[in-house]
């Protein structure tokens, strides 16, 4: 698999070996700021772990020359970043996707992609409608043009070469061991510094919220029981708008509700996510396991809380990346 040092592909990891007892893992990442090698620490040995980037075909010709699949979880993920510099999104996310297709084209092994369903642009806040699979491409930040552009990719390897492949796009997933740079963790960590939330634009925006193991089980799902050559939108229902939220982790967190600071509207932010995960819950039988937003939450915050000395230093980071160009309003 690739990028199983990050923060989807490394609960993957966790839960793959939980799960099923006879997987052995080869992981391929290039370990950047957005790692959290700390989460393999205590996988043993049936991980192995190979610092390297998906772009270079050497590396990743030979390591996928010897297995069986390749779930391919590795990208570069956050738009604020693509705003500020959109070059490692399309080395990462266009020319890293095109070499594994390559290499798995060769070696005719069966290929897993890992996407968003921010590749189909947004919704207004009162548009009844919910993206489906066959919603036209309509991506609006440097990130999400990448990541459709790699689905693409995917697509016509599958008709033009016959690859073995299958797509997955899912909505935003919280967890243990996100990157402090996101939504929910930044909030939580914030508080949790004595520092205030911080909303962009009027908080209105919606985002359609999946707990990350209910994600890492809809993929195994796909690769199951999917059909080759086809898309599966993965979705639990968790559409909330990010004001909501992060009154909910000032709730949890007992502060007053009105804690958090309006800041810098991002560019050509997207206003609303949801998806209908219809296909993939009556074709594939999948269902996802937290179903209630808030306790879900409530069990992020306190692995936060019980684990500063995992992201103190990525906060630091994070922050002074984000100060650049942010400002309280
Ligand atoms: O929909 C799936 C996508 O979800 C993934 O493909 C992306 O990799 C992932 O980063 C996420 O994209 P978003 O842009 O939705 O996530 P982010 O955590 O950056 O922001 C979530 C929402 O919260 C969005 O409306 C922007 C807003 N926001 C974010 C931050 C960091 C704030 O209001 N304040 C903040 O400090």
């Amino acid at each position: 698999m690739t990028g199983g040092a990050g923060f989807i592909g490394g609960n993957f990891v966790l839960r793959t070996l939980a799960t099923r007892p006879d997987a052995e893992i080869t992981v391929i990442d290039k370990f950047t700021y957005a790692a959290n090698p700390a989460a393999l620490d205590s996988v043993g040995d049936r991980v192995e772990l190979v610092k390297a980037d998906v772009a270079d075909a050497g590396v990743v010709d030979e390591l996928v020359g010897k297995t069986d699949l390749v779930v391919h979880f590795a990208a570069d993920t956050h738009n604020d970043n693509s705003l500020s510099d959109p070059a490692p999104f399309v080395h990462s996310n266009l020319i890293g996707t095109y070499t594994l297709l390559e290499a798995v084209r060769r070696h005719g092994v069966r290929f897993h992609h890992i996407s968003t369903d921010e590749v189909y642009g947004d919704l207004e806040l009162d548009d009844p409608a919910r993206f489906t699979e066959t919603t036209p491409y309509n991506p609006s930040s440097p990130y999400s043009a990448t990541k459709a552009g790699s689905d693409m990719l995917v697509r016509a390897w599958v008709r033009s070469f016959g690859v073995a492949a299958t797509i997955s796009n899912c909505s935003n997933n919280y967890g243990p061991y996100q990157h402090v740079e996101k939504f929910i963790p930044r909030q939580i960590t914030n508080v949790l510094s004595g520092v205030r939330p911080r909303l962009y634009g009027d908080g209105r925006n919606v985002r359609d919220w999946i707990h990350v193991d209910d994600h890492n089980d809809a993929v195994w799902t796909i690769i199951d029981r999917g059909q080759i050559g086809e898309t599966y939108l993965i979705g639990a229902d968790g559409e909330v708008d990010n004001r909501t939220v992060v009154e909910t982790v000032l709730d949890l967190l007992g502060q007053p509700a009105n804690a958090f600071d309006f800041v810098t509207e991002r560019p050509g932010h997207d206003r609303r996510y949801a998806i209908d995960s219809t296909r993939l819950r009556t074709e594939l039988g999948w269902s996802p396991q937290y179903v209630d937003f808030r306790s879900g939450l409530a069990a992020t915050i306190d692995w936060y809380r019980a684990n500063p000395g995992w992201w103190e230093a990525s906060k630091v980071a994070a922050e002074a990346r984000y100060a650049a160009t942010e400002q309280v309003l």
